[in-house]
């Protein structure tokens, strides 16, 4: 298994994993692959890591993306959608594409990142509720941040406008 960055011939292959990995998930809308081709296509696909098997086949992908706070842009950054294949969850290729893709965000400079996700999981990597970093319209418990830097900041929380494509 080898962690590299997205090439462009990967695009194809990373939507049909995303849609494996999300399909039937209960807080999906379907929409995970069209958001990662919208980043992509608005330059905004900050990190686009993959996980390769030794036959080449992508089997896991996460993506880090620009955040705003309180409707400023700055270094604070967006993880998801992050996905691994359904038939090789539990073997360690999520964590290890959360330990690598942070490390390389933070290597870029980012101040720090946000998460909305199931605290169990990405509390393993320091992700904590911070009072005053909100994202309206879920329950307050499932949005994170991970500071590298500094403190968490307060304000709202927007993610980048592919958030909100379509399948
Ligand atoms: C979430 C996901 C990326 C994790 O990848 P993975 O390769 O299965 O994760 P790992 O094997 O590194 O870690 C699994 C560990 O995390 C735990 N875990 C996995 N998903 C979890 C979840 N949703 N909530 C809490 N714990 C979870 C497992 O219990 C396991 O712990 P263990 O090793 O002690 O048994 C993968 O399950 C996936 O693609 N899920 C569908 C898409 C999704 O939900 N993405 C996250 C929302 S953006």
């Amino acid at each position: 298994m080898q962690l590299r960055p997205e090439r462009p011939a990967d695009a194809p292959a990373i939507a049909s994993l995303i849609a494996q990995a999300f399909d039937g998930h209960p807080h999906s809308g379907g929409t995970e692959p069209a958001i990662v081709r919208e980043l992509r296509a608005a330059g905004a696909l900050t990190i686009s890591l993959v996980a390769v098997d030794e036959t080449g086949n992508i089997v896991g992908h996460i993506a880090f993306s620009p955040v705003t706070i309180a409707g400023r842009a700055g270094r604070w950054y967006g993880l998801g959608p992050i996905s691994v294949l359904p038939a090789l969850q539990r073997a360690g290729i999520g964590s290890r594409l959360m330990t690598d893709g942070l490390a390389r965000l933070k290597a870029l400079g980012a101040e720090g990142c946000v998460v909305l996700g199931e605290p169990a999981y990405y509390g393993r990597w320091g992700f904590a509720v911070h009072e005053g970093l909100v994202y309206p319209g879920v329950p307050p418990e499932y949005f994170m941040a991970l500071a590298f830097a500094g403190g968490v900041p307060r304000g709202e929380v927007a993610y980048h406008a592919a958030f909100a494509a379509q399948a």
